[in-house]
């Protein structure tokens, strides 16, 4: 098959879970191509000559981020109906997150695209708070074996995973759309800090929307029309100096560096587990669903390939 990838990521997790996607189907001698959305990457594919389409995004307040949803807007119609399936990348396994596909849903059916599967990958938040390395650690290992049962799920046309979500979850993902406004209110009040601010311009080149620039008095700033409040310039600054308006609170500063995080021996691989109290056991879930998956095709638990 040939197969296209779309994908939009904020601090790159979702980038990762695509690649790894990719990876896989190629392993088993298919041809993928991976586009990832940026401002300044144009988008030059044919649609209609692949066989399957993939669209991957974060979760923003239990939706799709706008400008995923600005991209697909601009996507044709397809000249005959076309099957796509959606991995979607979060940190934390709540049931509304479910719903947060369906706007785009809509949207790609009127272009001609049919749903056939879908699925939540989870990742560390890039808001809020930081995840521990331990937590960062068990996910990232079992990203690649799970989208690897992903890309064999999808292959088998038997019954490939679809989510469940109730009519409310889709009323609350959408009184929860603050994403379209939330920039207007908060981009006036991102602010560099000069002290701190070593003139990098890690955040301008590496925005994904193109929203930071310099003023005509040589200060950064950020265009509320085109932020998408992903936290990327936020996360990647080197040196902190990013004081994100009233969302400054929820930053994370530093990305995770999850190729250190799994070499380095000291940082134990499993962190939620059957014992798990509190937040994090409704995580225990999500990754006990997540091994019978990877048992349906033989695909070793990853935490127990990592103590071997
Ligand atoms: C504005 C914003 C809202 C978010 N809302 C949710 C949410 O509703 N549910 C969730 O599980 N994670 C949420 N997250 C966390 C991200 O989905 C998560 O960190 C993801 O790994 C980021 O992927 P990326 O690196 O591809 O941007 C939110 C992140 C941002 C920046």
């Amino acid at each position: 098959m040939k197969i296209l990838l779309i994908s939009f990521s904020g601090t790159s997790h979702t980038t990762m879970c695509g690649d790894y996607i990719k990876k896989h189907f190629e392993e088993l001698g298919h041809q993928v191509d991976h586009y990832s959305i940026k401002h300044d990457v144009p988008f030059t594919y044919d649609i209609n000559a692949y066989d399957l389409i993939g669209f991957g995004y974060p979760i923003h307040a239990f939706n799709a981020p706008a400008a995923f949803v600005k991209f697909i807007k601009k996507l044709p119609k397809l000249k005959e109906k076309k099957r796509y399936f959606i991995f979607k990348v979060s940190g934390e396994p709540f049931a509304p997150n479910n719903a947060s596909s369906y706007h785009s849903y809509l949207k790609l059916k009127r272009r001609n695209f049919v749903l056939f599967s879908e699925k939540h990958f989870l990742m560390p938040y890039n808001i809020i708070f930081r995840y521990r390395d331990s937590l960062a650690k068990q996910m990232y290992l079992y990203l690649d074996a799970l989208t690897k049962a992903y890309v064999l799920e999808l292959l088998n046309e038997e019954k490939p995973e679809k989510l469940w979500y109730a009519p409310w979850h889709v009323v609350w993902s959408f009184l929860l759309r603050i994403e379209w406004v939330a920039p207007f209110f908060n981009s006036p009040f991102v602010k560099i800090k000069k002290d701190r601010c070593v003139n990098c311009h890690k955040c301008i080149k590496e925005c994904p929307v193109g929203a930071m620039f310099i003023n005509k008095k040589g200060k950064i700033r950020i265009k509320a029309t085109k932020c998408a409040m992903c936290m990327r310039c936020t996360m990647y600054c080197p040196t902190d100096a990013i004081t994100y308006g009233f969302m400054n609170p929820w930053k994370v500063n530093k990305p995770f560096l999850f190729e250190k995080i799994k070499k380095d021996k000291d940082i134990p691989a499993e962190f939620v587990n059957k014992d798990t109290k509190g937040y994090f056991k409704l995580f225990n879930k999500y990754f006990n669903k997540q091994k019978a998956l990877l048992e349906k095709y033989n695909i070793p638990n990853p935490i127990e390939e990592y103590y071997k």
